[in-house]
C-alpha cells in the first residue's frame, strides 16, 4: 500500500476529469443522474484517500462550460447533487483541513449553489492539509481569455508580462501545475481542461468508469505516475546525474 511519500513520488498536484457515469448507469439500466449519484460517492472516496495520502492539491473537473448543452434534466439533477454533496462534505473538509476552491465562473451557477459555494470556501479557508480544487462552470480557453482580459485591464505594459504574469491570472493563481492528470472511461481527450497549467503533466488514461473508480484504481494510478521519468527537456543522462 502506498505510503505518506518518502521518495517524492507522489504528485504534488493531482488533476482529474470525471468522466464515464452516463455511460456506467446506462450499462446498469440505470438514469444518468443515477450515474452522477454513484460518481458523487467516488469523489468522497478519492478525496478521502488523496487527504490520507499527503497529496497537497486535488482539482476535479465537475462540470465544463460545454456541460451546459446536456438536457437540462440532467443539467437539474447535477446541480442538485453538489448541493447535496456540499450540504455534507463541508463540515468534514473543515475538520480535515481540506480547503475548497472553485476553478470556473461562478456568477454563471444558479443562485442556491452559487451561495452554498461561497459559505464553503469561507468555512474552509484554514485548511492547510490539501486544497480540492472543483472545476465548475470551466473552461480554459475562456479561463485564458479573462486571464488576459485582467492583464489588459491592469494596465501592464507587454514587457512586463511574462509566464508567472499570466499562470497568475488564472483561476489556480498560487498553486503549483498538475503533476499527473488522469482521465477516466476510455477518453483520452483534455475536453477544455487546464490547457495552460497542464503544459508538463504526466498523463494517464483508464478505461475505468469514475463510478467504479476506487481506491485501488487511484493507487495504481499513482504507482504508474512514481515510474515515469519527467525531463523536462533534459536527456535522462543529465537526470540521472544531478
Ligand atoms: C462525467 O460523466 C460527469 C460529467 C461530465 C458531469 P459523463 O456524464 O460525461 O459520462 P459519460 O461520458 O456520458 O459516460
Ligand atoms: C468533461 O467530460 C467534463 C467533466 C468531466 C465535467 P465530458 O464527458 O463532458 O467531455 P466530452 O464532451 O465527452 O469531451
Ligand atoms: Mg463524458
Amino acid at each position: 500500500m502506498l505510503q505518506q511519500d518518502p521518495h517524492g513520488t507522489l504528485p504534488v498536484h493531482l488533476a482529474i476529469i470525471m468522466d464515464g457515469n452516463g455511460r456506467w448507469a446506462q450499462a446498469r439500466g440505470l438514469s444518468r443522474s443515477e450515474g452522477h449519484r454513484a460518481g458523487a460517492a467516488t469523489v468522497r472516496t478519492i478525496v478521502t484517500r488523496c487527504r490520507e495520502l499527503g497529496i497537497r492539491y486535488l482539482t476535479l473537473y465537475a462540470f465544463s462550460s460545454e456541460n451546459w448543452n446536456r438536457p437540462r434534466a440532467e443539467v437539474t439533477a447535477l446541480f442538485s447533487l453538489l448541493l447535496e454533496f456540499l450540504q455534507q462534505e463541508v463540515p468534514l473538509l473543515a475538520e480535515k483541513g481540506i480547503s475548497l476552491k472553485v476553478l470556473g465562473d461562478l456568477d454563471g451557477l444558479p443562485l442556491a449553489q452559487r451561495t452554498a459555494l461561497r459559505h464553503a470556501i469561507r468555512r474552509t479557508a484554514g485548511g492547510t492539509a490539501m486544497t480540492l480544487n472543483l472545476a465548475l462552470n470551466y473552461g480554459s480557453r475562456a479561463e485564458l481569455v479573462q486571464a488576459v482580459r485582467s492583464i489588459v485591464r491592469e494596465g501592464l505594459p507587454a514587457e512586463a508580462i511574462d509566464e508567472a504574469t499570466l499562470a497568475g491570472h488564472l483561476y489556480t493563481a498560487g498553486q503549483p501545475d498538475p503533476d499527473l492528470l488522469i482521465r477516466t472511461s476510455g477518453e483520452q481527450r483534455l475536453s477544455n481542461y487546464l490547457l495552460y497549467q497542464c503544459a508538463y503533466s504526466e498523463l494517464y488514461f483508464t478505461p475505468v468508469p469514475w463510478p467504479d473508480f476506487g481506491q485501488e484504481e487511484l493507487d495504481a494510478a499513482l504507482a504508474v505516475y512514481a515510474g515515469r521519468s519527467r525531463r523536462f527537456g533534459k536527456t535522462q543522462e543529465q537526470i540521472d546525474g544531478s
